[in-house]
């Protein structure tokens, strides 16, 4: 990568996002430095994925704003920036050298010579360390190809060839394992340190040793900041202060943010209630979703099939209906048996 980074503070002052009168962020304010390394985390539904949405511009805001060195965080400055999604987009059947060679091409400013751009290209796939996996397919669902892990660094190469100022990362280590996680935002980390980036992860319980490579935190609660501060120790004192402390053992990822899992075996343990009673305001609060897309795919497909007869719908419906459910109820009731 070529240039580091002058400093500069990105500020999310009091923002806010209402959709249909709901507060999917609320008053959140926050900053992130040249040089940090920033971890979103929360529970699911809590907002990250909106709040990175808000920054690329690509989620109006309601309320609040948003500036890089006290200057509106507009479309100019917005060309700054790089954005890792959620979900990784890539053509399949393309082999990674090709996908980053047409990204260089596409998203390289023309004043760049080709050689100059295949050497931003190099040094990237040095940095991620994917040069033995160039030759191989992105791939899919379908097509075997690149490892997740790989993938994920991929998508990351694709938004470096740019070399953004500040680079957001949407759930870059999901479906990764820990050591695969550990060493992806250990490159992360070098690249903000020694090129003065920011940069901006949201992520799902990292591993003890992955949460201790983050500067700072940003703990997100139904749209809401419940902290921000520094990663270490700072958290848990401060939860501390609400009588929740975390034994010395524990990942302090896991203990602010405990799973389902966790927690429903906690709460069993407690007494709190029985297993029976969880699994069924699971399956009540489920029931009409699990309703509704068995009825429209049957609905579609029996048309399409040319069954016109109303009758016989309405009567198998109901068939198709339960069916869906006990299969459902089949499943989890294997799942949390072995909780
Ligand atoms: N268009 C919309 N209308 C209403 N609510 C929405 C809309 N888009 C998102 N939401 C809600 O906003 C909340 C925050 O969503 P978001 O994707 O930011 O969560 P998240 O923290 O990234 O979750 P995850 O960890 O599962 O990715 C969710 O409860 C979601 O259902
Ligand atoms: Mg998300």
């Amino acid at each position: 990568m070529k240039t580091v980074s002058a400093d500069q503070v990105l500020s999310v002052i009091s923002s806010s996002v209402n959709l249909k009168g709901c507060y999917i962020l609320k008053d959140v304010s926050f900053a992130a430095c040249s040089g940090d390394l920033l971890a979103v985390m929360g529970e699911s539904g809590s907002g990250k994925t909106t709040l990175m949405n808000v920054i690329a511009g690509r989620q109006t805001l309601t309320s609040g704003k948003i500036t890089l060195d006290g200057a509106p965080f507009g479309k100019q400055l917005r060309r700054r920036l790089g954005y890792v999604l959620q979900n990784d987009i890539f053509f399949s059947n393309l082999t990674l050298w090709e996908t980053l060679y047409f990204t260089a091409m596409i998203r390289l400013p023309e004043r760049l010579s080709r050689e100059e751009k295949l050497k931003r290209i190099n040094e990237i796939v040095d940095i991620l360390d994917i040069r033995k996996c160039l030759h191989t397919v992105m791939g899919d669902m379908f097509t075997m190809g690149l490892s997740g892990g790989e993938k994920k660094r991929a998508s990351v190469a694709c938004e470096l060839l740019t070399d953004p100022d500040i680079l957001l990362l949407d759930e870059p280590t999901s479906g990764l394992d820990s050591s695969t996680s550990l060493k992806l935002v250990k490159q992360l980390k070098d690249f903000a340190v020694t090129l003065n980036k920011t940069i901006l992860v949201t992520i799902h319980q990292p591993s003890s040793q992955t949460y201790h490579l983050f500067d700072n935190l940003l703990l997100l609660t139904r749209g809401q900041v419940a902290y921000f501060g520094k990663g270490h120790g700072v958290p848990l004192d401060f939860l501390g202060k609400f009588g929740f402390t975390c034994d010395a053992l524990y990942n302090p990822a896991d203990f602010m943010l405990p799973s389902e899992r966790g927690l429903i075996s906690k709460e069993r343990l407690a007494g709190a209630y029985r297993l029976s009673a969880f699994y069924l305001a699971r399956t009540v609060s489920e029931l009409p979703l699990t309703i509704v897309i068995p009825t429209l795919y049957f609905a579609f497909v029996y048309w399409m099939a040319g069954l016109n007869d109303v009758t016989a719908f309405f009567m198998t419906w109901p068939i198709l209906v339960l069916s869906v459910i006990s299969i459902q109820v089949t499943i989890k009731t294997i799942i949390y048996a072995f909780i």
